[in-house]
């Protein structure tokens, strides 16, 4: 499936994007080890998150079929989990894989995870280290996926210092604390998403935050919650780019999830002059909550701060875009971590830069963009959602025609996305081939 896309046009309307990703994937982790009901609006319905959602059902869960995001979770408790009659397949998906390796590290049953080619290609030793030090029995191929986890192990807590910033290590880690012995505890090199966090105190689970440190005692309980799962700011943040590079745009993004550690490209396009209003601030159910409204503003090139990098490390490839349609240079570094992405995000966004005419420079950690005029082109996705979604808004600044090949993996994270982006204004068209 491609998108072809004619050049030009401008964003305008009221939408709402589909649900955050992050918050799916842990709504069906949680209040599947959590002891009741727990219902569950909101949800993405995506194929990353219904892939949760299956290997959940896999190990005997009673979980409805999502409705309109709506859907209702039979929690077994800590200990109820069911031994997975086949291997689980998460797909393209490194949150499922991570997150449930910790979960299923403390089970009394062996299962396996795997994934699609891309997921088979990312790197695990992250949660194997901490994972094996707190007793944990997992085997892997050469630090890949598929992951073999042996079950019946005891697993003792342990204290991590994460040598990188990841919210998927944080969470494993918290996750397999559950059940362990004793306190287990994370330090981050830097602040990530803390939705593992939210949730577990929304489902009544203690864990303490102090000056940076992260912890939980093992052997308490979950109790099943009601969870509303705001709109996903990583797939607004097309939008907000797409609206802040083309002249014309007024869109407003509704029930947009603003957790602090989430917000880093609302920071950054700001610093490059957008014009984006918070409004209606509100909370809902432990997370903040906002409309966005963005207005097309001339943008001007900067060095990204890198302590925004994390907080906005799935917004980048869409950054980019808005580099290339800003005054001057863009200097992104500290940002390793997309070579590790559903494909190497720093590769796949020069060569889609460099196809449309942008000059760009690569670096091991980001890469320099100098701002200029998109021309047409093809630009190939690697088969990474993101990369997919970002050139598609390149179309509204450029001279030519754009063809954006292999998009089916936009699915992963946005259903729907074409339907509502020809909503807002884009003119882009789907071809099946
Ligand atoms: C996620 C964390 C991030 C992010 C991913 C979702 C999560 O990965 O890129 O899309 O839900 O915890 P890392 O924590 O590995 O950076």
């Amino acid at each position: 499936m491609h998108f072809y896309l004619d050049p030009g046009g401008s964003l305008t309307g009221r939408i709402r994007v589909p649900g955050d990703k992050s918050m799916s994937h842990r709504a069906i982790m949680l209040g599947s080890i959590a002891e009741g009901r727990t219902t569950v609006s909101g949800f993405l319905e995506g194929e990353d998150a219904l892939a949760t959602l299956s290997a959940f059902r896999e190990m005997g869960v009673g979980i409805t079929d999502p409705q309109s995001g709506c859907l209702t979770i039979e929690g077994v408790g800590l200990r109820g989990l069911n031994p997975p009659a086949q291997v689980m397949d998460v797909g393209n998906s490194g949150t499922s894989i991570r997150l449930m390796a910790g979960l299923l590290a403390g089970q009394s049953f062996d299962s396996i995870l795997t994934g699609d080619q891309s997921l088979l290609r990312r790197p695990m030793a992250r949660v194997i280290t901490p994972l094996s030090q707190m007793g944990a029995l997992i085997s892997s191929h050469e630090g890949c996926p598929p992951l073999e986890i042996q079950g019946g192990r005891s697993l003792n807590a342990i204290h991590y210092d994460l040598p990188v910033a990841s919210a998927q290590v944080k969470s494993s880690v918290l996750l397999a604390g559950l059940f362990a012995d004793g306190r287990t505890s994370v330090t981050e090199p830097a602040p990530t998403r803390d939705h593992t966090e939210r949730m577990l105190a929304g489902f009544g689970y203690v864990v303490d935050r102090d000056q940076g440190v992260i912890g939980l005692e093992g052997g308490g309980s979950l109790h099943g919650t009601d969870i509303d799962i705001p709109a996903d700011i990583s797939s607004a943040a097309f939008f907000l780019v797409g609206a802040s590079i083309a002249p014309g745009s007024d869109l407003t993004l509704e029930h947009v999830g603003i957790n602090p550690t989430r917000e880093g490209v609302i920071t950054i396009l700001r610093a490059m002059g957008a014009d984006i209003e918070i409004l209606n601030e509100r909370q809902v159910g432990g997370e903040p909550v906002a409309d966005l409204r963005v207005r097309y503003a001339p943008l001007k090139g900067i060095e990204i701060p890198v302590e925004a990098v994390p907080l906005a490390i799935d917004e980048l490839p869409a950054v980019l875009i808005a580099a290339a349609c800003a005054e001057g240079l863009t200097v992104l570094r500290g940002a390793e971590e997309l070579r590790v992405k559903e494909s190497d995000r720093i590769a796949s966004m020069a060569e889609g830069l460099s196809q449309l005419g942008i000059e760009n420079t690569v670096q091991p950690d980001g890469i320099e963009v100098v701002g200029g005029e998109f021309s047409g082109g093809v630009i190939t996705t690697h088969h990474d959602h993101r990369i997919a979604m970002s050139f598609a808004m390149a179309a509204l600044r450029a001279s030519d025609r754009i063809k954006v090949t292999d998009c089916a993996h936009v699915a992963t994270s946005f259903p729907g996305f074409a339907d509502l982006s020809v909503q807002t204004g884009l003119r882009l068209e789907v071809v099946e081939e």
